[in-house]
């Protein structure tokens, strides 16, 4: 598998913090380009502080990082306090960080890295709403050549949602952005919660983490003893599901996922079923497969992975 050119755009939030350090954990598989904030999970002024804490944290202020859009197309912003706490980070206790943004915006910066790359060169994971990438599709539509393929975390397939019962949130935030990117006919990747659902961080794998007796470990395992709480009330889950690291893996070792091609639409107009994601996974309508879609992985494969490339954080 050749390296991946990798833009993240993240909405950190403590499962994109451990993607964002699995990501400048990997750099075998993975040259990170730079990472591209959005208001998501809190507003974009924190998503972008707090990719900033995780960067230093993990001994890489050099990691280039752009600010993008502080809300979604066009619906209001919704941000997700209730689960992540009003830091976005609740758990880590890092400092304020010192690194500088880069200037200019994240949908430029998106724009400019393709138009100077080979075709099918650059991959862009969205692992928050995809305001960013869907602007910079409509923007400049002379990207998509250039792009290799688009992981995204987001969606519910046989799952309910875990905003509505129809919608999974990065969907719901932004379903707009989401069907903009879905119909840019770039090769598009999905995690939604069928997959995200069973990478569950249990008390034995969140020791293991706590155990890695470093910086990365000490924060990786207060943000998880924070995040895990809500999903293992609400759904009796014996850990805290690892969204966005999924996205991450799978740009590592593709044959930890399990999932298949098929026919994928988001709705964008009923406020019922808003940010749903409808895959005909039985293939009952005949359209033309446009998504590829897990719904399972290798979970002990995951974490063990995980945990080995988090332990080479030192910093
Ligand atoms: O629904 C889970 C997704 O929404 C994750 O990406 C989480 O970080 C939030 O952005
Ligand atoms: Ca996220």
């Amino acid at each position: 598998m050749t390296k991946r050119s990798l833009i993240l755009d993240c909405d950190p939030g403590q499962d994109d913090a451990i993607a964002i350090l699995l990501a400048l954990a990997s750099e075998e598989e993975i040259e990170l380009l730079g990472i591209t904030t959005v208001a998501g999970n809190v507003p974009l002024a924190l998503t972008t502080s707090n990719a900033c804490r995780i960067c230093e944290l993990a001994g890489r202020p050099d990691v280039k990082i752009f600010a993008g859009a502080s809300q979604p197309l066009f619906r209001k912003l919704v941000t997700a306090e209730w689960i992540h706490g009003n830091s976005g980070l609740d758990g880590a206790n890092l400092p304020d960080p010192s690194m500088p943004l880069q200037a200019g915006h994240a949908v430029d910066f998106i724009i400019d890295t393709c138009l100077a790359a080979e075709d099918k060169s650059i991959t862009i994971c969205p692992i928050g709403p995809m305001t960013n990438v869907a602007l910079a599709l409509m923007k400049e539509p002379t990207i998509i050549p250039k792009i290799r393929e688009i992981v995204c975390m987001g969606g519910a397939i046989k799952e309910l949602g875990n905003t509505t019962p129809a919608a999974e949130f990065n969907i719901y935030v932004d379903p707009h952005a989401a069907k903009v990117v879905l119909d840019a006919g770039v090769e598009f990747v999905m995690m939604p919660l069928d997959v995200t659902h069973k990478a569950l961080v249990t008390p034995e794998r969140l020791q293991k983490l706590k155990d890695l007796n470093s910086p990365v470990g000490e924060v990786c395992g207060g943000m998880l003893d924070y995040f895990n709480r809500f999903d293992m009330t609400r759904y009796g889950f014996d850990g805290g599901p690892l969204h966005d690291p999924c996205v991450i893996a799978y740009l590592i070792d593709p044959e930890l996922f399990k999932g298949r091609r098929v026919h994928l639409d988001i709705e964008t107009a009923s406020e019922l079923t808003m940010g749903n994601t409808l895959a005909d996974w039985w293939g009952i309508e005949e359209k033309e497969p446009n998504a590829y879609i897990c719904d399972d992985l290798d979970v002990d494969g995951f974490f063990d992975m995980l945990t080995k490339r988090l332990a080479r954080i030192k910093a």
